[in-house]
């Protein structure tokens, strides 16, 4: 805000990250809050940078919060989503100003990986800081989540928790870091296996999951042991314990989801082939596990040394149309603040 006289314009770029316990559920959809835990890690060089500014003459033409996506005006849903996330943050740091956004995304074109996670992520931080705000990282996670659940983990680098939380209000369903990104040596190697946009948005999706499959609550009284032990594996640098929880975390969610009325299906061909690749890499003696998220595509937690192993193996897997071997990543950061 403009305690100098100009308006403080903020620039915040965060990685998106990829859940190895995933978050399918909320116990709150007004406050978004996770009806789990979850734990993923954050990854590098592949998210969102996005620049914040409360002014007068941010207002556009029709009114709102004049938003960009990648140089050109934002579709209207995306628009909608973020005005109303800038809503709360006007609310809470009692600021009755448009804002202007511009967000660029540095997920490589058309990799179907877009992610809510890094934008929020990125927007949180620097859209809190332009507000004035001078959030703890733990309030930051639980800004984030408002935006998007997944979002509230990419706040933090690495390996990240993120708590369901006990409290009404959501304060304590935010996440922290329990493994720095430099600590381990690993990769996540992702076989791209479509190019079209996801069947159904994970918002619904999960939605619908607890409305009508009978493997919701099965699911929900299942993930605070699969945290335990992933957590444990983490802590312990155990890719083998982490990744055996990491695969059935995925396949529990994605049982669940398909047991929904009507049944969400995300795979196609090429999932069900990398899979298979991936069980073949590990009955060779390489040490590599899946993970699916609300979508076709499968990524790979291998040892950094054996990404030349399973990189190959999964790009040479029938349906699969490209790979990309991503690194642990930082969490959320400012990269440029200035007044104008
Ligand atoms: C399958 O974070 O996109 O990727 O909170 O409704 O925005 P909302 O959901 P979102 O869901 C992510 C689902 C997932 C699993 C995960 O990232 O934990």
């Amino acid at each position: 805000m403009s305690i100098f006289g100009l308006p403080l314009s903020v620039t915040a770029r965060a990685g998106t990250n990829i859940a190895l316990v995933k978050y399918w559920g909320k116990r709150d959809a007004t406050l978004n809050l996770p009806a789990t835990g979850s734990l993923s890690l954050t990854l590098a060089n592949f998210g969102s940078e996005t620049t914040v500014r409360f002014a007068p003459d941010a207002e556009s033409p029709d009114g709102g919060d004049r938003i960009t996506l990648d140089g050109t005006p934002a579709p209207p849903p995306f628009a909608e989503r973020v005005s109303r996330f800038l809503d709360l943050i006007r609310h809470d740091a009692r600021v009755g100003l448009p804002a202007e956004v511009a967000t660029h995304n540095s997920v490589p074109t058309a990799a179907g990986l877009a992610s809510s996670a890094a934008g929020f992520a990125a927007l949180a931080l620097a859209a809190a800081r332009a507000a004035g705000m001078n959030l703890a990282p733990s309030e930051l996670s639980a800004l984030a989540r408002r935006g998007s659940g997944s979002a509230a983990r990419s706040i933090f680098g690495g390996f990240v928790e993120m708590a369901a939380g006990t409290q009404r209000n959501g304060s304590d369903a935010c996440a922290q870091e329990l493994l720095p990104a430099g600590a381990w040596d690993v990769r996540l190697v992702v076989a791209i296996a479509s190019d079209g946009p996801k069947a159904i948005a994970s918002s619904e999706a999960m939605e619908l999951t607890a409305k009508t499959s009978p493997y919701y609550a099965g699911w929900v009284q299942a993930v605070p042991q699969d945290l335990v032990a992933a957590r444990a594996a983490v802590l312990a640098q155990d890719l083998a314990g982490l990744g055996r929880v990491a695969e059935r975390s995925a396949m529990r969610m994605h049982a669940c989801a398909m047991a929904a009325d009507p049944p969400i299906l995300y795979w196609n061909a090429a999932t069900l082939a990398a899979m298979d690749t991936v069980r073949r890499l590990r009955s060779a003696g390489t040490q590599a596990f899946f993970t699916i998220d609300a979508g076709p595509h499968v990524k790979v937690l291998c040892a950094t040394r054996d990404a030349v192993l399973v990189e190959p193996a999964l790009a040479a897997t029938p349906g699969v149309l490209r790979t990309l071997v991503l690194a642990p990543g930082p969490g959320a950061e400012v990269v440029r603040e200035e007044r104008r």
